[in-house]
């Protein structure tokens, strides 16, 4: 009986909760502490951001989860991260874009010779579901971002940093995920192109839902689609929450979106952090 009591909320946490990062600590280089004890969770269906200004450790985080960290010499060295209900900080990427899990690097990160319809069939590498299945998504995408369908044969070096952005979010879309990790959307593109990006990101939720987990020094825009945010300084998260209540923080404000005077501070150093240090102490 007991036990039929215990097992419940353990099964509604993996159901509710794509993605969870326990405590995690990353050294790069054997010695470099990057992140230091980050927690983070994306529940199923929903957008979260990861704010916070150069060096923060979004990126950091991100390849943390996608496994990216060896290529650079980085290393998970505490924590745990599960995703979808299974420990996945000891498989390899290829292994977790099979269980749904990928990433859209920072850069966009197309292959520039190829057109955007290789780089498309380029996403779909770690399926085995066959020709006509991944012809069809091709379709999907193609219906999803009719931009990508109009340069469907040109040569993605040539196309737009936006067109770019969509193909790199559209290869990523072909491997099927059920998580897309994104690194820095907005990162040199115009307000406009931000704007559209960010609501195929919509789309993609609210119609194939995908869980979205991003990273984003662009505080405002990210914070209007996203639901939640957490916000890092110097490898540790130092304050989350609702998109609203953080959009209407008054520190944020200061901070990150630029609305208040003055001289920066670093954010750990202002009241409400204090506050809420104190009351986590
Ligand atoms: N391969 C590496 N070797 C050593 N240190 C690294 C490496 N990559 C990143 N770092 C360091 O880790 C810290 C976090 O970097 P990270 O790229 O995760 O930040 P970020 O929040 O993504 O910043 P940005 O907004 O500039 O992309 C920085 O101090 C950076 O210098
Ligand atoms: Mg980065």
């Amino acid at each position: 009986m007991s036990t039929a009591i215990l097992e419940k909320p353990a099964t509604a946490a993996a159901t509710d909760t794509i993605l969870s990062l326990n405590n995690i600590e990353v050294i790069y280089d054997h010695v470099i502490l990057v992140l230091k004890g980050v927690s983070l969770q994306v529940p199923r269906k929903g957008i979260v951001a990861i704010l916070g200004a150069n060096g923060a450790g979004k990126t950091t985080t991100l390849k943390a989860i996608s496994n990216l960290l060896k290529a650079e010499r980085g290393e998970v060295t505490k924590g745990s991260i599960v995703f979808d209900g299974e420990r996945v900080d000891k498989m390899s990427p290829n292994e977790l874009v099979r269980r749904g899990c990928i990433q859209v690097m920072e850069g966009r990160h197309c292959f520039g010779h190829l057109s955007i319809e290789e780089n498309l069939l380029t996403g779909a590498f770690t399926r085995r579901d066959g020709n006509a299945a991944i012809k069809r998504d091709l379709e999907k995408i193609y219906e999803l971002f009719p931009r990508l369908k109009q340069r469907r044969g040109s040569q993605a070096g040539y196309t737009s940093g936006g067109e770019q952005q969509m193909c790199a979010i559209g290869r990523a879309m072909m491997s099927k995920p059920k998580m897309i990790l994104l690194d820095e959307p907005s990162m040199g593109l115009a307000p406009q192109i931000v704007e559209e990006i960010f609501e195929i990101v919509r789309q993609l939720n609210d119609k194939e839902d995908v869980s979205f987990l991003v990273a984003e020094q662009n505080t405002n825009m990210a914070l209007r689609y996203a639901t939640y945010g957490y916000i890092m300084e110097t490898g540790r998260v130092v304050m989350d929450g609702e998109a609203k209540m953080l959009r209407e923080n008054e520190d944020v404000k200061e901070f990150y979106l630029g609305v208040a005077e003055g001289n920066k501070k670093s954010f750990r150093e202002v009241k409400s952090y204090k506050r809420r240090k104190r009351w986590l102490s």
